[in-house]
């Protein structure tokens, strides 16, 4: 039987946050790697593979915030644009590790209605039937009426799609080894949560943050928890530490937090 599995490469962890354009090679590299030779030796195994939009999507996105209040057309057109380098970047390194993969842009299926995000995900399932790997990141859509142009973020996508294949896990790498007490870059006593049950995360967990455009740790919980919801596991690693991704999705010692739901 297939298994799907969604894996959400942070922004933060394959760029390099503080300067914008930036690709985290070594890091991007490794963690193909450990992609590659998992799915190896897992044929079973099926995953969509999305990624964040880091310093090419935030720096432009906060930008035109500032400039003209909103994502304007020109704003959309140019992170659309951005946002393509980066993903053929990641295309480039997963084909350099013989992942069978190829990226959708993510405006080219989903669009906005109000709040909600709403994707046709028939091409993302073609591809996994078809044992291809499909490659969808954080994006810039428009809105149903195209008036209006929205950022959808990696952890927003994540778990539309996790939940319309019904994936049994999902696994987000980021930046920090996991989900700490509080903010551990700010607060130099957090400490690391090994494990969480869904519904004790707002009372065990605090995520004060100096948030990008699409928000942070406080946000992506706060998505993981939706998805939650509908039955499944939830991990949230490292992406600095040795095999830690490798680790997570073979079930073998990680670095990171897993959320019972
Ligand atoms: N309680 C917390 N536990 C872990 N990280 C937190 C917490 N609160 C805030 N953060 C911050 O969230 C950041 C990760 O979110 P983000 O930068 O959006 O990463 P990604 O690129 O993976 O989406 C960490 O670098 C950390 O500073
Ligand atoms: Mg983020």
């Amino acid at each position: 039987m297939r298994i799907v599995k969604v894996v959400k490469l942070g922004g933060s962890v394959i760029t390099q946050k503080d300067r914008p354009f930036t690709i985290n090679v070594p890091v991007l590299c490794d963690l193909a790697q450990q992609i590659s030779r998992y799915l190896r030796e897992n044929p079973q195994v099926v995953l969509v593979l999305i990624h964040g939009g880091g310093s090419f999507g935030h720096s432009l996105v906060r930008e035109c915030l500032n400039v003209y209040g909103d994502v304007t057309q020109e704003c959309f057109v140019r992170v659309a644009h951005y946002m393509m380098m980066l993903n053929s970047a990641v295309l480039e390194v997963l084909l350099a590790n013989n992942i069978k993969a190829v990226s959708i842009p993510t405006r080219s299926i989903c669009y906005v209605k109000g709040s909600e995000v709403i994707c046709n995900v028939e091409q993302v399932r073609r591809y996994l039937d078809s044992g291809i790997c499909p490659v969808v990141f954080g994006d810039v859509v428009i809105d149903v009426r195209g008036m209006r142009y929205v950022v959808v973020s990696g952890d927003r996508l994540a778990h539309i799609i996790a939940r319309e294949l019904r994936a049994k896990e999902v696994v987000f790498v980021t930046d920090v080894e996991g989900i700490f007490t509080s903010d551990p870059k700010k607060d130099r006593s957090a400490r690391l949560i090994r494990e969480l049950k869904a519904d004790e995360v707002y009372s065990k967990v605090e995520f004060k943050e100096v948030t990008d455009v699409t928000g942070g740790m406080g946000t992506k919980v706060g998505e993981l928890l939706r998805y939650c919801a509908e039955g499944a596991k939830i991990l949230v690693v490292g992406g600095f530490i040795k095999d830690n991704l490798y680790n997570a999705l073979s079930m073998k010692d990680f670095i990171g937090t897993t959320i019972w739901c």
